[in-house]
């Protein structure tokens, strides 16, 4: 939800801390700061974008070839310039970035002001910052140890020391946290962020901290040095562009097809990765809970038995019922999601064998299970998951084996036709007053039906409803009055006669249906349609999914919505 970018190297800092918060941005933006090391720290903090960030350093210009920066998504304590980080500690000694929970964050506070420190923030954080000092005795990574050591929760930190004010150090507890290599030495929290130049990365574990400096790292787990593997990243630094689209979103849903593709194509998996087991249970949270929901009767079919799917915060607290022989596959897009790898390590508590369906490959998830499956989507910046979702239903296809190969493989030319069927979605905005928004449908249409509700709301902030079309009519049809827009989403012909009917149900009661269907038949009963191209039905959320996120995309457009970075939202949630 936050993020960590550090520098140190032969040149000053702060672009290399301005751009790489750029491209944090999209993990969180309540407010944004930096720490330059040099005789003494000096911090800069801004609340808001990083625009109004850079604003005050082209007014005040700061230079340094080491500092740390972070940018916030507020958990403890509002969006304020003084819970903004990097935190100091007192002494002026030690600035820190933290992103991740700390749990005795009250004991802890306590303890400071025993030794007579007030902390200024409201935040978690700053806490360690102080720490820091208390814990200091002339060597910060033994500083850092020991303070660590008090630490519960989760934790990626990037420390400055005024003491040595070319390094950086770091430490790590089930929050993501890389080193990076190139000209000079990167600390992040996502590899997006890293310069271009960066060749090598190394993926810190749970428990270790390290020391960088302008030509390397040394890494130490409980204090003693370890190796330090490096890898080459999988994501070039700041790939990300907007390559002439005016949003991420838009971009990203047009490289669905492509994302698709490889995703089928270039595998990217675990040695033993395949359905096995006396049972399923597929975990995600939001857009990744939704994709598997939709593939609920394909694995049904691939495996002939019936597949549970839950959603990972709820699974948690579910009874625990031992599951051994049993397997479990968990859904995330970025694999840093706090819940579903709690969720992971709860499964494999009770027994499951672990498989997670990520887009990247060097995650907490893929490390947390026993195998993984990557989707192929490249790096995706909207807050709104577009291909994220398309590509987790493709990866699920191949997970159900050759029965379903020649459909999967359709996919991505069945997206590109569901792509040129949503330009008509263009100027849509006027459909919509405010008023709530229905999406309906059955079997994989019903997990589609939630993406539309779930991408209408959380970039147009229009209230909407997914339902199970079946489901209407026993409560919420209430809400159905003259012109309510009920998006029907039909791609299974065999449902063709109970989807002709709930049509009949909403419109009886003046609702304005909009069908996404295959079927004439469908189209005619709606008082207008988008058409897809036939599809597998158990494999067509894939591609029923692309006119609703063009839906929302319009709708918020015509609203003028902040869609890339809507409010309240972080791109991943790394807290539970
Ligand atoms: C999707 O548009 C959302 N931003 C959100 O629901 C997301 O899918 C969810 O937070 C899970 O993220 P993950 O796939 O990275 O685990």
């Amino acid at each position: 939800m936050c993020g960590i970018i550090g520098f140190t190297g032969g040149r000053n800092a702060v672009p290399v801390l301005i751009d790489g918060l750029k491209a944090l941005e999209y993990r969180g933006y309540d407010s944004a700061g930096i720490a330059i090391a040099g005789e003494k720290i000096t911090t800069v903090k801004s609340v808001g974008r990083i625009s109004s960030l850079e604003k005050k350093l082209e007014a005040a210009p700061v230079v340094g070839c080491c500092g740390i920066g972070h940018t916030r998504w507020a958990t403890h304590g509002c969006p304020t310039e003084g819970n903004c980080h990097p935190h100091m500690s007192a002494d002026g000694k030690f600035a820190v970035v933290h992103n991740g929970i700390i749990e005795n964050d009250k004991e802890l506070r306590a303890l400071i002001r025993e030794a007579g420190i007030e902390p200024k923030s409201d935040t978690d954080s700053e806490v360690v910052a102080h720490l820091l000092s208390l814990d200091y005795d002339g060597d910060p990574v033994e500083a850092l140890c020991r303070t660590v050591s008090r630490l519960k929760g989760s934790f990626a930190l990037g420390v400055l020391c005024a003491d040595r004010p070319d390094e950086i150090y770091a430490a790590k507890m089930r929050s993501p946290l890389l080193i990076g290599y190139g000209d000079g030495t990167c600390l992040s929290s996502d590899g997006t962020a890293m310069p271009r130049d960066i060749n090598e990365i190394t993926v810190l574990a749970d428990g270790q901290t390290a020391r960088l400096t302008k030509d390397g790292a040394t890494v130490y787990f409980r204090g003693k040095q370890v190796g330090c593997e490096r890898i080459k990243p999988t994501v070039s630094g700041r790939a990300a562009s907007l390559s002439g689209y005016p949003h991420f979103m838009l971009k990203e849903m047009y490289e669905q097809p492509e994302a698709i593709a490889r995703t089928i194509s270039t595998e990217c998996r675990g040695k033993r990765t395949g359905l096995k087991g006396t049972g399923l249970t597929l975990i995600g949270c939001g857009s990744s809970y939704n994709a598997a929901l939709s593939c609920r009767p394909l694995l049904e079919r691939a495996t002939g038995r019936s597949v549970e799917v839950a959603l990972a915060g709820e699974f948690l607290y579910s009874e625990r019922v031992p599951a051994y022989g049993k397997q479990c596959v968990l859904l995330s897009q970025s694999g840093e999601t706090a819940d579903t790898i709690a969720a992971a390590e709860e499964a494999a508590r009770r027994g499951y064998g672990t498989l997670a369906i990520t887009n990247v490959h060097a995650s907490t998830l893929t490390r947390t299970c026993d195998d993984y499956l990557c989707t192929r989507a490249g790096p995706e910046i909207s807050v709104a998951t577009t291909k994220g979702f398309t590509t987790q239903v493709a990866a699920l296809g191949l997970l159900a084996g050759s029965e379903f190969a020649s459909a999967v493989r359709e996919l991505p030319g069945l997206a590109e036709k569901a792509l040129q069927a949503s330009e008509g979605l263009k100027n849509t905005a006027g459909y919509f007053d405010g008023g709530c928004v229905f999406f309906m449908g059955r079997g994989a249409d019903y997990g589609a039906a939630l993406e539309g509700a779930l991408k209408l709301k959380e970039i147009s902030y229009i209230p909407a409803i997914g339902i199970a079309a079946g489901e209407l009519k026993h409560g919420s049809i209430s809400l159905i009055e003259k012109g309510t827009p009920v998006i029907a989403i039909c791609t299974d012909d065999r449902l063709i006669g109970k989807s002709l009917l709930s049509i009949a149900t909403v419109k009886t009661r003046g609702g304005y249906v909009i069908g996404v269907t295959s079927s004439p038949e469908i189209a005619a009963a709606c008082d207008e349609a988008i058409m897809l191209p036939p599809v597998h039905p158990m494999l067509s959320a894939a591609v029923s999914v692309i006119p609703l996120q063009r839906l929302a995309y319009e709708v918020a457009l015509g609203l003028g919505r902040d869609i890339d970075k809507p409010r309240n939202l972080a791109k991943s949630v790394t807290v539970e």
